[in-house]
């Protein structure tokens, strides 16, 4: 039976799965049954009555992942209650364009199949352990490293669409 909540993200460096984790601990308070799951290893749908689908932002756009994952499953999907989340450096910036911009990351997805909710929050950037190629672009555009993930704003969103998917 559909009975659980799906939690399905990507995720390089690790942030991203934390507040995976952190919306499936809210979903979970509320009395729901959930699956944190990287999107990659998900194989049925059949048990989840709403997903709740994540990517963090890299060069303005979510990971192939989870894109891939909505694609091939949009006719299910568009039968559940979906939820989208991006985490980004840029959510932070003050200046509406940047923000319009990181939101543009879940255009493609929200094309495909109609979320009931969507959220972005700031993510966590640390210069070590990054790949080569992530290390020369954060160098080149000097971009800011920090942990700036906000679990108040993450938990309150997570309450947000647990109501949504009782109302759906
Ligand atoms: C090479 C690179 C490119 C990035 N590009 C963006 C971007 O375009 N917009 C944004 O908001 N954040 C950007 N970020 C920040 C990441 O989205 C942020 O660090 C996120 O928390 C990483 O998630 P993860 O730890 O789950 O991989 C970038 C980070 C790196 C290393």
């Amino acid at each position: 039976m559909a009975d659980r909540i799906l939690v399905a993200y990507a995720t390089r460096y690790g942030s991203t799965a934390e507040v995976a984790e952190a919306i499936g601990d809210e979903l979970r308070k509320v009395g729901a049954e959930v699956d944190v799951r990287p999107v990659d290893e998900i194989q049925d749908l059949s048990p989840y009555r709403a997903a709740v689908i994540g990517s963090p932002i890299y060069m303005g756009k979510w990971l192939p992942g989870p894109q891939v994952f909505i694609e091939k499953n949009q006719q299910h999907l568009r039968t559940i209650p979906v939820a989208y989340f991006a985490v980004g450096l840029t959510v932070t910036d003050r200046n509406p364009e940047i923000l319009k911009k990181a939101e543009a990351s879940m255009d493609a997805v929200r094309l495909l199949v109609n979320p009931v909710e969507v959220g972005i929050f700031p993510g966590r950037l640390e210069s070590s352990g990054l790949s080569f190629t992530d290390r020369t672009i954060v160098k080149m555009i000097r971009a800011k490293t920090g942990d700036f993930r906000n679990w108040g704003a993450v938990r309150a969103w997570a309450q947000a669409v647990n109501q949504k998917i009782a109302a759906a």
